[in-house]
């Protein structure tokens, strides 16, 4: 099974960022030195998808930007011997191919991926919800594809919640448990009431699909708001003889579509960087011994004008 394509959705209004992202991309949220959206492309070159398609709408040109040569820029680098501070961009633009598709209206996740559909032939391919960051000994798309090619079937990633986080999730309901970390999908719910979840294993943003998914997303309507859903495209495309597995992927997950877990990502990043590990280890000891990061009116020095 070749899996060489994957579709990156960027298009979603990120409202749970604002007002960062009323005109900034959060996908070109800083994670240390790079925006959250090389980190995405990075794991998809790891585990061997060549070709991104990214899903884009209004307000989101840096991305394409990111990832195309910027002459002015590597001159001026050149010249003063400092190519090396563009040189793992560079090699990406090398390595992978980039193309994009505007979606015009925010309808959905489903919607974003049924925009791809001619660009995808009778393969298998990638997604990544560039909100989530996996961060593990292996990629999180790679270990999805090892699934994929065993079973020779649809695998999307999950994570166990407390059910009380249910009604943020597509939650997934198992038909039957293969491992410990591998089960057969029976359907899909999204965002359910806690009593309504049918297990504590949350999709996230990691899948690998059939491209029977489009035919299935074209049968499947909206839901009120004129969203159409990816989980029940899924659901749908079950119906279509597609076996889908959920796998509970191995690494350690951020969520950066808000700004707390935008800030564990970089903090999580920063203490397992070598370069940055011992400076945040000691701000971090700071702020227990002397809570000097922290802001003290007591300490505030008044004075007279
Ligand atoms: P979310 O549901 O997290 O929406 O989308 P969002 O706009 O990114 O963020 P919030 O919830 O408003 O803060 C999940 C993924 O699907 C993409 C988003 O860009 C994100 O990667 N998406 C969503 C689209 O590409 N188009 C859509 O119409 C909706």
């Amino acid at each position: 099974m070749d899996i060489t394509k994957a579709i990156i959705p960027a298009a979603g209004l990120g409202t749970r960022f604002l007002p960062y992202t009323k005109a900034i991309p959060k996908e070109m949220l800083p994670l240390l030195d790079k925006p959250a959206i090389q980190h995405i492309v990075e794991e998809g070159l790891s585990s061997d998808i060549k070709q991104f398609l990214m899903i884009t709408g209004r307000s989101k040109e840096a991305i394409a930007n990111h990832f195309d040569i910027a002459p002015e820029l590597e001159h001026f680098l050149q010249e003063r011997n400092k190519s090396h501070f563009i040189a793992g961009i560079d090699r990406i633009i090398r390595q992978a191919e980039f193309a994009y598709i505007r979606q015009a209206e925010p309808l959905g996740l489903g919607h974003a991926i049924w925009l791809a559909r001619h660009h995808i032939g009778k393969e298998y391919f990638g997604i990544f919800l560039p909100d989530d960051i996996i961060v593990g000994k292996q990629p999180g798309l790679a270990q999805l594809m090892r699934v994929a090619r065993q079973e020779k079937a649809s695998v999307i990633a999950v994570q166990e919640v407390p059910l009380e986080c249910a009604s943020s999730y597509g939650m997934v309901a198992i038909k039957k448990q293969i491992t410990p970390n591998l089960f057969q999908v029976s359907h899909l719910v999204e965002k359910p009431e806690r009593k309504d979840a049918p297990s504590n294993l949350a999709i996230i943003g990691r899948y690998v699909l059939s491209h029977k998914i489009f035919q299935a997303l074209d049968e499947t309507g909206t839901h009120a708001g004129g969203e159409l859903q990816l989980t029940d495209g899924i659901t749908q495309m079950m119906k279509l003889n597609e076996k889908v597995f959920a796998y509970k992927v191995q690494g350690t997950r951020y969520d950066i579509g808000t700004p707390i877990g935008w800030l564990k990502a970089t903090m999580g990043l920063a203490l397992q960087h070598p370069e940055y590990t011992s400076h945040m280890r000691k701000y971090i000891d700071e702020f227990h011994t002397m809570q000097s990061g922290l802001y003290d009116s007591s300490k505030n020095i008044l004075h007279d004008i």
